[in-house]
């Protein structure tokens, strides 16, 4: 193929590494990609997260195609469509309970600046504007606008982009090695790492705190399961004190975890959640907040002819993204694919499980249908091991996710016992090749 790569500037990518040695993929379907010439490889991430009903689900296709051909674009501001309309209803159906007001945005990113707004806005509403401290988590991935980017936890992310916002906070990370390591689901120990909130508000006071933001997962820095219990503190923690507690669901929303959200797995409900990725599939651009109604409703005051909220975006529930969404959740419903997770749990985890004792794996854990194998970082050169080990797996046929010294997979849910028996041998083999 006779492609000229040098001019577009990868996100998240070593550009010149890759240029070297491109990897790319030109066709997908179902479980799969093609290379351009034509080799077959196994999504076992699906795509980034985001493919949950797996590749080029002809619905969704047609829903998009029979969207753009009836109405391209419609003004989102003082304007509606009837998709934008019936997809918010039609997500009430799988929010946790009281979540029933949804804002659209186009991303992981715009979706969590906007929950970071909304929650500021709404201590403004209700006359407590004194509460402006955000709170994440370290190791937390909240995309990269500058409030993503100010809240997240990954030091990496951080460092190359100024003094950040002011007023922001981390809880530690709840990654425990030397207790939890190998744990299959829920590690046992660490509930206690969520009094860390407690510590911040005996420094600041509590009502100076306006949110905290965690990913009930934490994907993207390596799949980090909750401790039991840690959420439920969490939650209890934020109530006692007036603090909205924000999921960030952009890899866990639409059943990753095996059910619809994993506020819904884990019992705990959040008062804002943030989503993108499965939303649509990844086939468009889509982002969705969603909002407790007493949250939505404090807005709802004044002249009716004030706008409420001055915040959202030029393509806020885009027509042909609204068609997706609504195509992707009728194959989600039609297939069970938002609780197929729970179903084939086991199967990936003894897949995966079955690595433990292979060279430099310190440490194996999963929950639904992500898992996460970490290695013993190579003295000098932290995070290579992974990356060789996602190099080989393409080489072989299989796309993975490495993340620091970490691989991550997340296949589609229409995910097969067979699919994942094949990850787990051309990781095996991966692995053994490792220095
Ligand atoms: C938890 C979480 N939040 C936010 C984002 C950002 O999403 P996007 O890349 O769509 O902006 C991601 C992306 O992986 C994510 O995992």
């Amino acid at each position: 193929m006779d492609l000229n790569l040098d001019a577009l500037w990868m996100p998240f990518t070593a550009n010149r590494d890759f240029k070297q040695a491109p990897r790319l993929v030109s066709r997908a379907e179902g479980m799969h990609y093609w290379t351009p010439d034509g080799r077959q490889i196994l999504d076992g991430t699906a795509g980034l997260w985001c493919v949950n009903a797996g590749h080029a689900r002809p619905r969704i296709v047609a829903a998009i195609a029979r969207q753009a051909a009836e109405m391209d674009f419609a003004p989102p501001f003082q304007m509606g469509h009837p998709l934008a309309f019936e997809l918010a209803h039609r997500l009430q159906r799988y929010a946790p309970a009281g979540l029933n007001r949804v804002f659209f945005t186009n991303s992981g990113s715009e979706s969590v600046e906007t929950a970071l707004k909304i929650a500021l806005s709404y201590h403004r509403v209700r006359g407590e504007s004194h509460r402006t401290r955000l709170v994440g988590r370290e190791r937390g991935y909240h995309g990269v606008n500058f409030g993503g980017t100010a809240v997240g936890g990954i030091g990496g992310n951080r460092k190359a982009f100024g003094s950040s916002l002011s007023g922001i906070d981390h809880l530690r990370h709840t990654h425990d090695l030397t207790r939890n390591a190998f744990t299959r689901g829920q590690p046992a120990h660490g509930a206690e790492l969520a009094d860390d909130l407690e510590r911040l508000v005996a420094l600041h006071d509590a009502t100076t705190i306006a949110a905290v933001i965690v990913e009930p997962m934490a994907g993207s820095t390596g799949a980090l399961m909750p401790p039991k219990g840690y959420l439920e503190r969490l939650r209890e923690i934020c109530t006692r004190h007036g603090i909205l507690l924000i999921f960030d669901e952009v890899i866990t929303g639409f059943g990753r975890l095996g059910a619809p959200f994993a506020a819904q797995h884990y019992g705990v409900t959040p008062d804002i959640l943030t989503t993108a990725k499965g939303l649509t599939n990844g086939c468009v651009p889509m982002g969705a907040v969603f909002v407790q109604q007493g949250i939505h409703d404090a807005f709802m005051q004044g002249p009716p002819t004030a706008i409420e909220l001055p915040h959202g975006y030029t393509y806020s529930g885009h027509p042909l993204a609204c068609a997706a969404a609504l195509a992707t959740l009728d194959t989600f419903d039609d297939e069970g694919l938002l609780t197929r997770g729970a179903q084939l749990q086991s199967v990936l985890e003894d897949a995966l499980h079955s690595l433990r004792g292979l060279p430099h794996v310190i440490d194996i854990r999963n929950t639904g249908l992500v898992g996460a194998i970490e290695f013993e970082p190579r003295p000098g050169a932290p995070g290579r091991r992974a990356f060789e080990v996602f190099q080989s797996c393409w080489d072989a046929g299989l796309l993975v996710r490495a993340t620091g010294d970490n691989i991550a997979i997340s296949p589609p849910l229409i995910v097969g016992a067979s699919h994942i028996d094949q990850i787990a041998a051309t990781l095996r083999a991966a692995i053994l090749t490792l220095t």
